[in-house]
């Protein structure tokens, strides 16, 4: 059997799971990672490119052929890495430049949902400052101001107040608080309604969807203080009825993979939806082009199948001949993060217990911004990033799996390290929401 090499781009919590899974095929080689962590060096060889430079990554190809190259982040999506590796006559894995707009413009991504008739937020877009602070005057609070571009999960305000929404339209196209990102913004409505997030494959044609799950975006209990990129997450995200599961089929997932195909932007990769579950059934809230971090980290330990045999069917438009099968057991991920993320933060502090933590039954702890202390060989840890940790832990039901991650999580430590105590026990939807 033919081994294949793989090149991972990525270095956070969500590419140690994903290093993790694809180490388990048979068929998997030798994988490099960049830019990899402290975490995934113990299955991967890390290369400092940063995930974002293209041409480097292209010429580090160009060195190492891989047999595959995987794609994991946003960033590097929509700068067009995996355009780049097919044209350098690579195989890679993620959407091109044209496809990973869904996630990198909002406005894109609107107007595709609003062409094909894809339920969401009813929304306006401005590109005009006076013109946005027009429209809050006549559309009340609660609503949502969104910079158009990528801006690390936090250029989204929900504003209670009309105050709050007029600051969020200023401190983005005015004071350019997220930089171009900014310059254009997404005025829409407050939807209420449980969030679940639902991961899925597709080759641009099929589309499978994954365990769902949920993520808590923000950054203290009970769903207070900032946006982050997400403080842990829970697979199954919900209690699906059939008929709810049907109802996303029906008028989301396959009407969003089609309305890509339809405007010339082929998805081959993961597609992430962002749902709210209204009254009114669910609708999106956004999308993104890859996995979610930390969903990955919930959803991955559950994946029966094979990762490279589904990522292989990926980039070959078949994914309709794979079965890809999951684990029923719940899964809960807990983020271990910096003091003060997701503002200021300071790195390079001692981490412990990390073998204490990953001795327990069912658990698994993936690094996100680690690095060694020292020598790599003394397999010591320091901080190294925002979100530090994503403690992992499955067990026979949600309740056992959420208590598991926390008694692994109180097993490590580091100064200032804070993590929200409520994972999995806030946000639940209720068992059957109305399809
Ligand atoms: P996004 O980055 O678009 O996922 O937004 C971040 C978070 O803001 C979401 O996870 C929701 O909690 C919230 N949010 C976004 N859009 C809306 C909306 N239209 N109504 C209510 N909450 C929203
Ligand atoms: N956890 C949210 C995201 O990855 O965008």
């Amino acid at each position: 059997m033919k081994k294949l090499d793989i090149l991972l781009v990525g270095g956070g919590g969500r590419e140690h799971a994903i290093a993790w899974k694809l180490a388990q095929s048979p068929r998997c080689g030798r994988i490099r990672c960049a830019p990899g962590n402290a975490g995934i060096a113990a299955i991967a060889e890390c290369v400092p490119i940063p995930a974002k430079d293209v041409a480097a990554m292209v010429a580090f190809a160009r060195e190492t052929t891989p047999d595959l190259v995987f794609v994991a982040p946003d960033d590097p999506l929509a700068l067009g890495m995996v355009d780049a590796m097919e044209a350098a006559g690579f195989r890679a894995f993620g959407p091109r430049a044209a496809a990973a707009e869904v996630e990198a413009s909002k406005v894109f991504s609107k107007g595709l949902m609003r062409r094909h008739g894809i339920p969401t937020a009813a929304y306006e877009t401005f590109d005009d400052l006076d013109a946005a602070l027009a429209y809050l005057a006549a559309h009340p609070a609660p609503i949502v101001v969104k910079a158009d571009g990528l801006a690390l999960g936090k250029g989204v305000v929900v504003a209670k107040t009309d105050a709050e929404a007029a600051d969020a339209v200023r401190s983005m196209m005015a004071d350019k608080a997220f930089g171009a990102a900014g310059a254009r913004v997404v005025i829409e409505e407050f939807l209420e309604g449980p969030e679940l997030t639902v991961l899925a494959f597709t080759d641009g044609a099929t589309v499978v969807p994954m365990a769902s799950s949920r993520d808590h975006k923000r950054a203290f209990d009970g769903d207070r203080g900032p946006n982050t990129g997400g403080m842990g997450a829970v697979s199954p995200g919900a209690d699906l009825s059939p008929a709810l599961e049907r109802a996303m089929r029906e008028t989301i997932l396959q009407p969003t993979v089609d309305a890509l195909r339809a405007e010339g932007r082929l998805f081959q990769g993961v597609l992430y939806f962002g749902l709210m579950l209204t009254r009114d059934g669910p609708k999106v809230i956004e999308y993104n082009a890859r996995f979610g971090d930390p969903e990955a980290q919930a959803v991955l330990p559950r994946l029966e199948t094979d990762l490279l045999d589904i990522v292989e069917a990926v980039i070959d438009r078949r994914l309709a001949e794979v079965l890809i099968r999951w684990s029923p057991r719940p899964t809960c991920c807990v983020v271990l993060a910096s003091g003060g993320y997701p503002g200021k933060y300071g790195t390079g502090l001692p981490i412990e217990g990390l073998d204490a933590a990953a001795a327990l039954p069912d658990t698994l702890v993936f690094h996100a911004g680690t690095r060694f202390r020292g020598d790599p060989a003394e397999r010591r840890y320091e901080t190294a990033g925002g979100r530090v940790l994503g403690v992992c832990a499955t067990a026979g039901d949600l309740e056992s799996a959420i208590d598991r991650a926390y008694d692994g999580a109180s097993r490590i430590a580091f100064p200032g390290m804070h993590y929200r105590k409520d994972i999995g026990r806030t946000g639940a939807p209720p068992a059957a929401p109305r399809p």
